[in-house]
């Protein structure tokens, strides 16, 4: 197998990352430069300042991970770069500074979709760790921001091939968090600060109605064989329904001054967010965790019988979460399923992931024309 350094940049939503990452197993460097404290003001992040924080951080966060890994321009044997899914304005920031790199040191450049980094981050960890030993169909719960997908994966020699079995028909879990913790005046982003709270409430309080689907997807109707079933997945109505149980429990007084209080401190700590809110409050937050983690591990155990998995994957930015990470862990040891998740840092937004799903690409000499270009939309095959 041919060694390679591969230099990954990531830049589809609200951070920065460039990594160096040998032969898809070995993190040399792993910078990320996240722009959380510029979007937080707003609560969410705003795609024209990501693209013009992007521009602004690009080339010394490249030229860092480089730094770190003891390597230069002209070193690294191949250049990865997301592709999409993500922000149109903020992937192009990554993909055009890529181009130009691969061009003016005429070194390969692999487009990398982003979904695929997060599988692949699971995958690196478990080769770090020395683990070589992967029984498929491997069934990896994509969960982030933008995205809650359900892949069936498979490899044949270096190629790596993706069947979608399920994903969100509306908000992304990553997005229910955000917007909840939005509208209980916890800033953003949610998901960190919704898993340290949920300890101190109790999970029992507050009884969430499970998510319907009624309807076929539009977009998958037709299309999917009618044998094979899909897991799909819905946020916005327990989104919705902690907005009702605010209203009726007239909490928006509280929310206000709890938002503007937290706003006033720089860097509010755990204990500025415990001693702003009441019991209600944690016994809400604490609620809706527990609603949104059965949910997220009953589909997909649902989904892993129903496929025969061998293997679960579990990544993206929600895969961070301490219960979620538990109840996974619980749940799929009683079906007899190893369940594999990468260490906190390569859940959310990173390069490496990048650099390492390079890396069956680079083996297979699938290289991106020139001419490519961002793909806000992109699926995974
Ligand atoms: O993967 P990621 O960094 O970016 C996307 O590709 O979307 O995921 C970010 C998302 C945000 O919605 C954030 O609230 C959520 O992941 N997140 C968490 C946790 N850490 C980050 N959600 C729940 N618990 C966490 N500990
Ligand atoms: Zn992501």
């Amino acid at each position: 197998m041919v060694a390679a350094n591969i230099l990954g940049i990531e830049s589809s939503c609200d951070e920065t990352a460039a990594a160096v990452v040998r032969s898809g197993k070995e993190i040399v460097s792993n910078v990320v430069f996240s722009q959380i404290a510029t979007h937080q003001p707003y609560g969410g992040v705003v795609p024209e300042l990501a693209s013009r924080q992007h521009l602004r951080a690009i080339v010394p966060v490249v030229r860092k991970a480089l730094a770190d890994a003891g390597q230069t321009y002209q070193s690294v044997d191949a250049l990865a770069v997301t592709q999409g899914p993500g922000l149109a304005g903020a992937l192009l920031v990554g993909i055009s500074y890529a181009k130009a790199l691969a061009f003016a040191l005429d070194k390969p450049l692999i487009a990398v979709n982003h979904l695929e980094g997060h599988i692949h981050a699971v995958l690196l960890e478990e080769r770090q760790k020395g683990n070589r030993e992967l029984n498929f169909p491997v069934l990896a719960l994509v969960v982030s921001g933008g995205h809650t997908h359900l892949y069936l994966a498979e490899q044949r020699g270096e190629t790596w091939s993706y069947q979608n079995i399920g994903h969100t028909r509306d908000d992304a879990a990553g997005e229910a968090f955000d917007k909840v913790a939005k509208l209980l005046g916890l800033g953003y982003p949610g998901g960190p600060i919704i898993d340290k709270l949920s300890v101190h409430g109790n999970p029992g309080a507050v009884k969430f109605p499970p998510s319907q689907i009624k309807h076929p997807d539009r977009k998958e109707k037709g299309k999917a064989d009618e044998h094979q079933s899909r897991f799909d997945f819905s946020y916005s109505g327990i989104k919705t329904a902690v907005l009702r149980y605010v209203e009726v429990h007239r909490m928006q007084d509280s929310i206000a001054s709890r938002r503007r209080e937290l706003l006033a401190i720089p860097r509010p700590k755990l204990d500025d967010y415990i001693s702003r809110c009441d019991r209600q409050t944690l016994d809400l937050v604490a609620s809706f965790q527990r609603a949104m983690v059965e949910d997220l591990v009953g589909k997909t155990l649902a989904a892993a019988r129903a496929y025969d998995a061998a293997t679960l994957f579990v990544t993206g930015g929600v895969a961070a979460n301490q219960e979620l990470r538990q109840r996974f862990e619980k749940d799929a040891a009683m079906d007899g399923l190893p369940v594999y998740f990468p260490p906190r840092p390569l859940s959310t937004d990173n390069a490496a992931m990048i650099a390492a799903a390079a890396y069956p690409k680079f083996l297979a000499h699938d290289f991106a024309p020139m001419d490519f270009s961002a793909e806000a939309g992109m699926g995974l095959k």
